[in-house]
């Protein structure tokens, strides 16, 4: 009888799924995406000066194209974001962090080796957390730690601005609850009027 897998191997399976599921998507719609971008560009130049009216639907038709590139990219760095397998989850967290708009510190554990899976989840709830510091928060300073503790990944995003989040004003913080259920973690926020707002996940990932 073969053995149940165990959850270590779930992860893994998950993980390399969202990774073939990015680079399908990225090397299959996304380039098709490009090149039908490029072909109505080079149509509308052709025929562009004799047809106005065929320019301007051209021209629409390449927004479009384009529009739907952007969303596509959007999704498909939500999936699995390409810096991760560049950089690993230190690297890509410190990249986020130095590229928000407030003094962000960053402290990171010993993280060890991790699954693919609980990289993206942790990866993504940095950068909607400090998305929204950024946005909404006019705070002085941000802090994120990451720490691993008894086959828990620990995630912390704290901002000393306003507070007042209210996730049922966006579908970001609603994204970061159903990612991390959908790996058995929890997520807890607390944003009184007046700050801070410090947000703390927990994805379990010991096998
Ligand atoms: N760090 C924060 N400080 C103050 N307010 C916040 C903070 N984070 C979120 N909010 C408030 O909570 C709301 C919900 O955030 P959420 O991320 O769910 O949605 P959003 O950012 O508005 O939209 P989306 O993420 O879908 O683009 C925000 O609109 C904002 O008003
Ligand atoms: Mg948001």
């Amino acid at each position: 009888m073969k053995a149940a897998p165990s959850r270590a191997d779930v992860l893994d399976a998950h993980g390399a799924e969202l990774r073939r599921i990015e680079r399908d998507l990225h090397d299959g719609a996304q380039a098709g995406l490009v090149a039908v971008a490029m072909r109505l560009g080079v149509a509308r130049d052709l025929l562009g000066a004799q047809h106005p009216v065929v320019a301007d639907l051209l021209r629409e038709a390449m927004e479009g194209a384009e529009e739907v590139l952007t969303e596509l990219r959007d999704v498909v760095h939500a999936i699995y974001p390409p810096i991760l397998a560049d950089r690993g989850l230190a690297g890509a967290v410190d990249a986020v962090a130095a590229r928000t708009g407030v003094t962000t510190d960053v402290r990171l554990g010993e993280l060890g080796r991790l699954p693919a899976a609980i990289e993206a989840a942790a990866y993504f709830v940095v950068a909607e957390t400090l998305a929204n510091t950024t946005k909404y928060s006019r705070a002085r300073r941000a802090h994120v730690g990451l720490t691993r503790r008894d086959g828990t990944l620990v995630v912390e995003v704290a901002d000393d601005g306003v507070g007042g989040a209210d996730e049922r004003n966006g579908t970001g913080i609603d994204g970061i609850r159903r990612r991390v259920a959908a790996l058995d973690g929890r997520v807890a926020i607390t944003s009184p009027i007046g700050g801070p707002t410090v947000v703390t996940v927990e994805l379990p990932c010991a096998s």
